[in-house]
């Protein structure tokens, strides 16, 4: 009886972990802001395309994600930015145009000056 009782407390704290850290990633990526219809009628986001600034956000959380968590847009220029992915680039291992399509992404929901 006793050993039940042990053994299922162990399960619901490994279940609480769990789900505390499955909380925690998905309100990182969630932040994040998404490519929005109304966002495109502002000047910053003129000539961009909705489809490749949504391929940017998901890039961004697929190939960014793996060494440290998520920074968001907005905690960088988009000069800051620059000289953030000339070194981040090679580390995620990305390609031309993968890198173009982040860099939109995070450059047009930046801090910007
Ligand atoms: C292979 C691991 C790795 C990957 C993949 C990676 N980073 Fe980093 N990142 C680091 C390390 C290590 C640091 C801290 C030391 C440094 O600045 O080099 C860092 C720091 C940063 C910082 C903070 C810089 C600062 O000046 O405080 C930002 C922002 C960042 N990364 C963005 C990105 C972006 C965007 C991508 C995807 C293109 C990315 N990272 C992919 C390892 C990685």
């Amino acid at each position: 009886m006793k050993k039940t009782n042990s053994l299922s407390f162990y399960y619901l704290t490994l279940f609480a972990v769990f789900s505390i850290m499955a909380q925690i990633l998905t309100s990182c990526a969630s932040s994040l802001p998404s490519p929005r219809e109304e966002d495109m009628k502002q000047d910053r986001f003129n000539k961009l395309a909705i489809d490749e600034l949504r391929d940017g956000r998901t890039l961004y959380v697929s190939k960014c994600s793996g060494c440290h968590s998520l920074y968001l847009p907005t905690q960088y220029s988009s000069s800051g930015w620059d000289t953030i992915l000339t070194a981040m680039n090679p580390k995620a291992k990305v390609t031309e145009d993968e890198a173009l399509r982040i860099r939109m992404y995070l450059t047009v929901y930046s801090n910007n000056d």
